[in-house]
């Protein structure tokens, strides 16, 4: 099957977990081939295994998205893999509990741990668009992702560092599709609501029925439903969709 993706080189980052790893699985699975990134090549390269076994085509890349060195070394590798660059799904992020912070409140919230959030979940997705959308102006245009979060539109007390970064990504993603839409780049978010996943999955036990709770469908998201919507944003079938912020959330904000 290929659902208009056949052809297409797509980049993503984050790509050997979770909601990356189930999107990358589905771009393959619709055709195109996909550089998939992450902060180790074990990672990249298990969710690579995947997409062979499915009979698609995948390489496996290295790199920290907080690193600009990093950033532009992934994009290169990407189209020297597959020779062109059509879009990206910009995913890695990480949580307040990587930084040892979660549940900590603003007043109390170390400025290093504040520091770092950022620097994944938003200077990370910077530093994505900046190059990417170089590199896609070269191919007349393409399609580009980020991953914001339902954070992304509420506050969540405890998680303000997380919060902010995920307000900010949906801001740089709206101009960036001002920027880019006379040059044919489109540029999406999506924002998840609480899906299971590594980053959210260890805290189930403790935290479960305060969560489930909050979200109408009472389960979390499972990544692949959030791999359709990415799909979907990345393929010919939005063609006049940009500079949005689709949420898929269990009914999670509609409260
Ligand atoms: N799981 C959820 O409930 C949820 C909800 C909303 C938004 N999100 C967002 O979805 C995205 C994916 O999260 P997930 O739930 O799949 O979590 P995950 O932890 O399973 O995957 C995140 C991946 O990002 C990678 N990563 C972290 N820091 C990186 C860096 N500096 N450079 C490169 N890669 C890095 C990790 O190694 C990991 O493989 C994140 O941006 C997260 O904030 C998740």
């Amino acid at each position: 099957m290929t659902d208009g993706m056949a052809g297409k080189v797509v980049l993503v980052s984050g790509g050997g977990s979770g909601i990356g790893r189930a999107s990358a699985r589905a771009l393959a699975r619709a055709g195109a081939a996909v550089a998939v990134a992450d902060l180790t090549r074990e990672s990249a390269a298990a969710t690579v295994a995947e997409i062979v076994a499915l009979g698609g085509r995948a390489v496996a890349l290295a790199g920290d998205v907080s690193r600009e060195s990093d950033v532009v070394a992934l994009i290169e590798a990407a189209r020297a893999a597959f020779g062109r660059l059509d879009g990206a799904f910009n995913n890695a992020g990480i949580s307040p509990a990587a930084v040892g912070s979660a549940g900590v409140p603003i007043a109390a919230l170390p400025e290093a741990a504040f520091q770092r959030v950022i620097a994944v979940n938003l200077a990370g997705v910077f530093l994505c668009l900046k190059h990417e959308i170089t590199a896609l102006a070269r191919e007349a245009g393409g399609a580009i992702v980020n991953t914001a979060s339902v954070a992304g539109l509420v506050g969540l007390a405890g998680s303000g560092a997380y919060v902010a970064s995920k307000h900010g990504v949906i801001g740089l993603t709206r101009t960036a599709a001002l920027e880019n839409a006379a040059v044919g780049i489109r540029v999406n978010a999506v924002c998840p609501g609480y899906i299971d996943t590594p980053m959210v999955a260890p805290h189930m036990p403790a935290r479960g029925p305060d969560i489930l709770g909050k979200v109408p469908f009472a389960r979390l998201g499972r990544a692949d439903e959030i791999a359709e919507l990415v799909l979907w944003l990345l393929s010919d079938r939005a063609s006049f969709v940009t500079g949005a912020a689709y949420v898929a959330d269990g009914g999670y904000s509609a409260a």
